[in-house]
């Protein structure tokens, strides 16, 4: 692995000064998981270390980057069409620059769509592309010809990135990128290429900068954070970063995401269990509760083995939440297996789920698989799934009433002249406040409940 600092490309500044009379704009528009939005971030603060303003609307702009996602049919579908609806852009104003990047472009058969059916994107360029924008852009306005990069990966960190982040009290901080885990069903893999750690005193640099500009919760990504460490030159675990970085003084919290059950430690819950600043929240993706599927979906866990650690981490972590990730209708999968999925959400008694409806992904494994149940039956099952999974949140969060707690203040509530914050389990609760509050700790009482929101009073 090379470790590379980004470094200001000074010429390509220039170059925008004299193509452009004004600061041109850019709308960067991120699809799909929290990394793609913190790769969004990073394109952004280097489009701005050229002299790009940014703009939120695709008719101001002389760039349109879209950063795709790939992990789902319908995510590929609708950039396709968001993609399209941006000719009639183009036809109004030729010297737009349309481009595409993120997990899509890193696929073969992506790349050659656009160049053959969209000959109005000028420019696409995959994950590991970012530091390369100005070069690219270079290239773009001085050969006046399309800059289509054919997908691959870099064995390469690049460090000290421009960011522009979206919030100023909350951030995300990359901890590590791509996936070694080749569950059969996921893209992810060949996408994002392998695993690469980055350097704990790089982690801790960006950490302290965050903490000093006064940032109150950080968020640490990676598709499977507990394997953090490996190929580095040092010996770390994920329980020993997050320790690392626990020791930085401040007043903040810290989650993550996201954790993979097979490299879920009870070092890590240790860990949870002993640090203030770390949410007790766990975001655990199960997504099948039958042993056979999890054999399929190569997820390299068993139902016991999960259960255990979220017995493990209810024992050392009072009132700690889970949520998590769950696939209806994998390849082959019965009703008896579906059952065991709802008996593991009874069972576990999830805050949150994300569920989705398995989606067929070229080039993965699944995708060879038989799937002969009908899609009316795996939207069934969905439909139950959701049902049962409302009735135990409601529940969950009717039990939560009567506390005392402290909320983050994350903007505008539901109704008017409420405030939405965050607990550490990561409910959210509305309640009565001036605006003034939001980015700050609050103390709220919470007093009732409107399906999964909690509602609350400012504990003064
Ligand atoms: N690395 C994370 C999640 C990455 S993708 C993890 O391992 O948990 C986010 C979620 O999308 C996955 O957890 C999975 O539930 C879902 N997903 C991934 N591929 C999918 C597919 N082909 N069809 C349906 N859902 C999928
Ligand atoms: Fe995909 Fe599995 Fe990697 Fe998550 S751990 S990104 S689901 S391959
Ligand atoms: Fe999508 Fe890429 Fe994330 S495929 S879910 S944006 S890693």
């Amino acid at each position: 692995m090379e470790f590379l600092n980004f470094t200001h490309d000074q010429s390509a500044a220039d170059l925008i000064a004299t193509v452009y009379p004004t600061p041109p704009l850019a709308y960067v528009h991120s699809y799909g998981c929290q990394q793609n939005v913190s790769d969004g971030e990073r394109i952004k603060g280097v489009l701005m270390d050229i002299g790009f303003g940014l703009c939120d609307k695709p008719d101001d702009a002389d760039l349109i980057l879209f950063n795709t996602c790939a992990v789902r049919e319908h995510a590929e579908q609708r950039v396709f069409g968001n993609v399209g609806a941006l000719k009639a852009i183009k036809e109004k104003k030729p010297s737009l620059i349309i481009g595409l990047c993120g997990c899509m472009a890193n696929q073969q058969h992506v790349v050659d769509k656009i160049r053959k059916s969209y000959p109005y994107v000028d420019l696409v360029f995959g994950v590991d592309g970012i530091d390369t924008l100005p070069a690219l852009l270079t290239q773009k306005l001085n050969q006046k010809k399309r800059i289509l990069m054919e997908p691959a990966q870099r064995p390469v960190i690049v460090e000290q990135m421009p960011v522009r982040r979206e919030s100023d009290f909350r951030a995300w901080l990359p901890i590590m990128y791509g996936c070694d885990n080749f569950c059969t069903y996921c893209i992810v893999p060949y996408v994002r290429g392998r695993e690469k750690s980055r350097r704990p005193e790089d982690i801790l640099a960006e950490f302290k900068q965050l903490v000093e500009a006064g940032y109150k919760e950080i968020t640490l990504l990676g598709q499977n954070v507990n394997s953090y460490g490996k190929g580095l030159d040092e010996e770390i675990d994920f329980a020993d970063l997050l320790n690392l970085l626990c020791a930085v003084p401040g007043d903040y919290q810290i989650r993550f995401m996201t954790s993979h059950p097979k490299d879920a430690s009870y070092k890590l819950i240790d860990t949870i269990a002993a640090q203030p600043h770390l949410c007790k929240h766990l975001h655990l993706p199960v997504q099948c509760g039958s042993n056979r599927i999890l054999t399929e979906m190569n997820r390299r866990y068993t139902v016991e083995k999960y259960l255990d650690l979220v017995e493990y981490a209810r024992k050392r972590i009072p009132g700690i939440t889970f949520s998590s990730d769950i696939i209806v209708g994998f390849p082959g999968e019965t009703e008896e297996d579906f059952q065991g999925t709802l008996e593991l959400v009874k069972k576990v008694g999830y805050m949150q789920l994300f569920t989705f409806i398995y989606s067929k992904r070229t080039g993965t494994k699944a995708a060879l698989m038989e799937d002969p149940t009908p899609r009316k039956e795996k939207t069934d099952r969905m439909q139950r799934l959701l049902d049962t999974q409302d009735a135990i949140a409601m529940d969950l969060v009717k039990k939560q009433i009567g506390q005392t707690v402290r909320v983050l203040v994350e903007g505008y509530g539901r109704t008017e002249g409420t405030l939405s914050g965050r607990l550490d389990n990561n409910l959210t609760v509305e309640f009565a406040a001036e605006d003034c509050l939001i980015g700050n700790y609050a103390m709220v009482k919470l007093t009732g409940a409107r399906a999964t929101v909690l509602l609350g009073e400012l504990d003064a």
